[in-house]
């Protein structure tokens, strides 16, 4: 295959990539993210600070600018993220809500949300990070006000706006197993064992160079094992800066084992890399002295790892 797209569509697999809605005016950008993914998802325009600032206000152009660009490339949309603590609105976190009235918030703006982009996505992240690391839940907002009843709720009414689009919970550091995938474990099985409409499980996948968990086959296979799909949702793989040759081709190697495991699990539906370009990455930002961590260098010429990536698929 001469792109991603061919070569995972080949498999059975979507590609995707996270896109940054400040780089669709970038022919570079654009004619990549275009040609070689059949998936994308919004770096951030469809997350509820942009869509719902201030109470019962949506804010949809930015999400719509990628729905248009997405229909015009025929790639499917993974709609990112209903329900999260971060990137929230301050009038949502600090309200003052009662149980019964955030529940209402936060159903009102899943509904609105996903209504309006019933016919154009395939998958939502409904539930976003809703784990600490020992597989309790998260004391957000959410969770401290209405109690852990938000996640069954969120889902229902995620359902009923659009009943087609997969439903997903979606969550960092639950790749291999261990106590958080333990956690995440236990509660869609509680969620499927009481009816709850839950299709898919989101594994973000943000690396570290050298430390790919040695359990995520055997992780993804249990969740698959509940008849759910499980996707990689985010992936990227980031290393202690300078870059060297030395590291770029391991990045490379591991790229290509990430897939090769996703095509090992009948239930993999693809994977999504949190964005394409280094230059765009969210990495250096956050992780201090690390980066590098994409298929493309800072001009966006392919990387080892993107060659590793086609011949893996
Ligand atoms: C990140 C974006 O890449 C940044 O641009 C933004 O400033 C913060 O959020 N987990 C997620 C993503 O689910 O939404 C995050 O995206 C990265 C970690």
């Amino acid at each position: 295959a001469a792109t991603l797209r061919e070569a995972a569509a080949a498999q059975g697999r979507f590609v995707g990539t996270a896109i940054a809605d400040g780089k669709l005016s970038n022919t570079t950008y654009t004619n990549i993210a275009r040609t070689e993914f059949d998936s994308v998802t919004a770096e951030n325009v469809m997350k509820w600070d942009t869509l719902e600032p201030s109470r019962n206000s949506f804010n949809y152009a930015p999400g719509d600018r990628l729905v248009n660009f997405a229909q015009a490339n025929d790639q499917q949309i993974y709609g990112h993220t209903l329900v999260w603590h971060s990137q929230l609105p301050s009038w949502v976190t600090n309200g003052g809500f009662n149980a019964t009235e955030l529940n209402s918030v936060m159903t009102n703006h899943i509904t609105n949300v996903v209504t309006h982009y019933r016919d154009s996505i395939e998958y939502w992240d409904v539930v976003n990070e809703v784990f600490n690391e020992d597989g309790t839940l998260r004391g957000s907002v959410f969770q401290n006000t209405i109690g852990q009843g938000y996640i069954a709720n969120a889902f229902r009414a995620a359902r009923a706006a659009d009943p087609d689009a997969k439903l997903c919970i979606n969550d960092y550091n639950v790749e291999g197993t261990n106590a958080k995938s333990n956690g995440l474990y236990n509660l869609v099985s509680s969620l499927l064992n009481q009816g709850v409409p839950i299709d898919c499980v989101g594994l973000q996948s943000h690396f570290i160079l050298d430390q790919i968990p040695s359990t995520l086959q055997a992780n993804m296979q249990r969740f698959a094992n509940l008849g759910l799909e499980v996707n990689i949702t985010e992936l990227d793989i980031r290393m202690t800066l300078p870059a060297d040759s030395a590291k770029l081709s391991r990045q490379a190697t591991q790229y290509a084992s990430v897939v090769g495991t996703c095509l090992a699990v009948a239930n993999c539906g693809g994977i999504t890399v949190w964005g394409f370009g280094d230059v765009d990455s969210w990495i250096p930002g956050v992780f201090d002295g690390q980066g590098a961590a994409c298929l493309y260098d800072n001009n966006y010429a392919p990387k080892p790892a993107y060659n590793a990536m086609l011949t893996a698929f």
